[in-house]
């Protein structure tokens, strides 16, 4: 324990590892108690997790395993390191086996919940363990993503009221900003509004700059879509009901994607000159193809750190946008700008394409420091 506080206070990497270890060899000497060896164990498992050593990790639980063959905890940590790896199904397999020792453990049934929402997109068996899960309150239950989801599963179940509740709740216990505002990276004190005007982002000559420019960024965006596979992609997040939105991004995290680039250098050059788009790490710039037909889930972005600019490039009638209980239509030439950690809802009704330019820019009310130091979304 001392070693593992140093590695802490003097946040040195040599130290932690020293710990780890330490903690580890634990699990080798004769005759050590359970307790001991319990908490050891997980110690060790949390620190190696701490350094990014999670197959290691992994591997010290299946030793564990082995002498506390009764242990919720160890198939909960298990389920976890699985988890950070991206390996669902082995997460799956080690929750169901934490339930076989203890069916009501909230933190295994809550995870499982999440899994079979966001990997399966089983809504009705996700709604029913994530909130059993939750209502243990146990430690590791009441978490935001849960929340979210569990509120999003029944939305897509068709139980908009049952959503609200958990938002309701979820607010009440301090998980998310507001009732439509559900992002979970979140800085403190920044203001808060669906829609936004050009002046009220401190941003009105980047604006301009970009409107004045709409022509050249449409002549640019318009060649892409004659090519099959290249460039747009499938939005892949599964926010989509039905219908095909597609994305081609020039920007992201903070970071010009050059390939891409290579294909619309003039609209690339103009963000460049927006220091506040082109290097917000908690953003993008992309176009954005909304055909006929088309209607995207009600869903909340990952933040509240960036405001979110369309401009509208080709613009029929038929599509518009919802956030939180506004909704708007956008224009050809001009910006349409909200904040999407509130909640929105897009469709397409019209019959031909929609294409607009989106670009993220760092909230304006973030300092220099805060600009410079979160991290990458
Ligand atoms: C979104 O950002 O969720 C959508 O508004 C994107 C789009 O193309 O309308
Ligand atoms: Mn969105």
């Amino acid at each position: 324990m001392t070693l593992d506080r140093l590695s802490e206070t003097h946040r040195s990497n040599a130290i932690l590892e020293q710990s780890i270890y330490l903690y580890r060899d634990v699990l080798d000497l004769p005759d050590v108690p359970e307790p001991l060896y319990t908490v050891s164990g997980l110690r060790c498992v949390d620190r190696m997790r701490f350094r990014g050593y999670h197959n290691k990790a992994l591997r010290v639980l299946q030793r564990m395993k082995l002498r506390l063959t009764n242990s919720v905890e160890i198939h909960n940590q298990m389920a976890v390191t699985y988890l950070i790896l991206g390996q669902s199904k082995n997460a799956k397999e080690s929750l169901l086996e934490a339930m076989k020792i203890n069916p009501k453990n909230g933190f295994a049934l809550a995870h499982y919940g999440f899994i079979l929402k966001t990997e399966d997109h089983s809504y009705k068996d996700a709604i029913k363990y994530l909130r059993e899960g939750i209502s243990t309150g146990e430690p590791g239950t009441i978490d935001g993503r849960f929340f979210f989801h569990l509120g999003d599963a029944l939305t897509r179940d068709g139980k908009p009221s049952e959503a609200l509740q958990v938002y309701e709740d979820g607010v009440q216990r301090g998980l998310f900003l507001s009732v439509y505002q559900r992002s979970l990276y979140n800085e403190k004190s920044l203001a808060a509004r669906p829609f936004w005007s050009p002046e009220q982002t401190t941003y009105s000559h980047y604006l301009k700059m970009l409107e004045d420019n709409w022509e050249i960024i449409k002549s640019e965006a318009l060649p892409l879509l004659q090519d099959e596979d290249q460039g747009f992609f499938n939005e892949n997040e599964g926010l989509k009901k039905k219908g095909t939105w597609k994305q081609f991004e020039m920007f992201a995290r903070g970071e010009r994607i050059d390939v891409n680039c290579m294909r619309t250098p003039k609209t690339c050059r103009l963000i460049e000159n927006i220091p506040e788009a082109a290097y917000c790490r908690r953003g993008q710039v992309k176009f954005s193809l909304l055909l006929p037909g088309t209607h995207v889930w009600p869903h909340t972005g990952p933040t509240n750190c960036r405001l979110r600019a369309h401009l509208g490039l080709v613009v029929p009638e038929g599509p518009r946008i919802r956030v939180a209980n506004d909704t708007r239509k956008w224009e050809e030439g001009k910006f349409l700008i909200f904040d999407d950690s509130f909640e929105h809802e897009v469709w397409h009704d019209g019959s031909s394409l929609r294409l607009v330019l989106i670009v993220d820019f760092w909230h304006p009310d973030l300092t220099m420091q805060q600009k410079l130091t979160l991290s990458a979304i």
